[in-house]
């Protein structure tokens, strides 16, 4: 979620350095400072849909309750509420730091609205504040857990709300049992990912590079946690749609980037015009291409027939829900 590159790199055609001078070093500290107005903003996006998803619940449109029709009642668990909406800020927030690093590390656009400094500055300060976001969501649910347990003594409570939202496995009901780990796989991965680049002067620019190529994983895990467990696009209905189609330009920019790298060592040509290229290497590279490839077809296939994995609104509210909160 982090830059591909930063002020001062090159695109790929000078020699690999394994340092930059101290003077192009980016801190942390100065990266957090210029976070403050995208996550000022994330904080009125996060505002704007717990207003919306709480108005939903109290007119009684939200999906939320036909999933789990003992919610209903928003002033008892508006923490839910809240953590679904910081979910949603870090999922359009996580999109769009993505976006920004395919675009940097991708074919050069002819034209870009600004300096490409400042496209990188973005990109920077968007993924620190998708991570803001992720835990804010993962904690909003541990509260509402914590405040769930009533009949629990305090540390018992905190216990549980810790140990469901924050351990890998024990939250062991319904289809959280998955969807639960692929989140929290995503928010393991995307800070070492994300904040390994604070430290590449240590660990070397093509260490870093290679090790941050892998935050795709953190989207896609992200995406799919959300396909799979958000009960606001739980029906086939126009949020879920909507869901699909942002994947889109997502999955055509990453295809570019494959196709098309802004480095020139990432290119693939023909196997017998590449030193140093193995043919191991050189087959994961172009499999790497042609999945990305699949992945467009495929979302347009679900996009357009209409298959998205989203299930039909019960006529009766369900028996049954996906989380462990129905009260005995
Ligand atoms: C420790 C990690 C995580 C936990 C425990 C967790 C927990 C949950 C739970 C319980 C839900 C279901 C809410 C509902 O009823 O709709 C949910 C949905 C969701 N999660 Fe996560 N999550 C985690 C990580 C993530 C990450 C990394 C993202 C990416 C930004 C994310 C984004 C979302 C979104 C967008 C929804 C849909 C909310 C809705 O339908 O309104 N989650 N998550």
């Amino acid at each position: 979620m982090l830059p591909e590159m930063t002020q001062g790199d090159d695109g790929g055609n000078a020699p690999p350095t394994r340092d930059r001078r101290p003077t192009d070093r980016v801190a942390l500290s100065a990266d957090l400072r210029a976070a403050l107005p995208d996550a000022s903003a994330a904080v009125l996006v996060t505002a704007a849909v717990f207003a919306f998803l709480y108005a939903r619940m109290e007119s009684g449109d939200s999906a939320t309750v036909a999933v789990m029709p003992f919610m209903d009642d928003p002033g008892t668990y508006w923490m839910y509420l809240l953590s679904q909406a910081f979910g949603w800020s870090g999922l359009l927030w996580a999109w769009g730091t993505v976006m920004l690093g395919l675009l940097l590390s991708g074919p050069r656009p002819a034209r870009l609205p600004v300096s490409r400094q400042v496209l990188e500055r973005w990109h920077r300060t968007t993924s620190l504040t998708t991570m803001a976001l992720m835990f804010a969501h993962a904690l909003m649910f541990a509260a509402e857990l914590v405040r769930y347990e009533a009949q629990l003594a305090w540390a018992e409570r905190l216990w549980a709300g810790f140990a469901d939202t924050f351990v890998p496995g024990w939250y062991d009901s319904g289809t959280g049992r998955i969807a639960i780990p692929l989140g929290q796989g995503a928010l393991y991965l995307a800070v070492p990912l994300g904040l390994l680049f604070y430290v590449r002067h240590r660990i070397g620019a093509n260490t870093w590079r290679r090790l941050h190529r892998f935050v795709i994983v953190v989207y896609v895990l992200s995406v799919w946690h959300t396909l799979l467990y958000g009960t606001n696009v739980w029906y086939g209905e126009w949020p879920r749609t909507v869901l699909w189609l942002l994947q889109l330009p997502v999955a055509l920019l990453l295809l570019l980037r494959l196709l098309r790298p802004a480095r020139r060592s990432e290119r693939l040509g023909p196997l017998q015009r590449r030193e140093g290229v193995s043919l191991p290497g050189w087959a994961a590279r172009a499999a790497g291409r042609a999945a990305a490839g699949a992945v467009v077809v495929g979302l347009l296939i679900v996009v357009m027939s209409g298959h998205d994995g989203g299930r039909d609104r019960p006529a009766e509210p369900p028996s049954t829900s996906p989380h462990a909160h129905e009260p005995e």
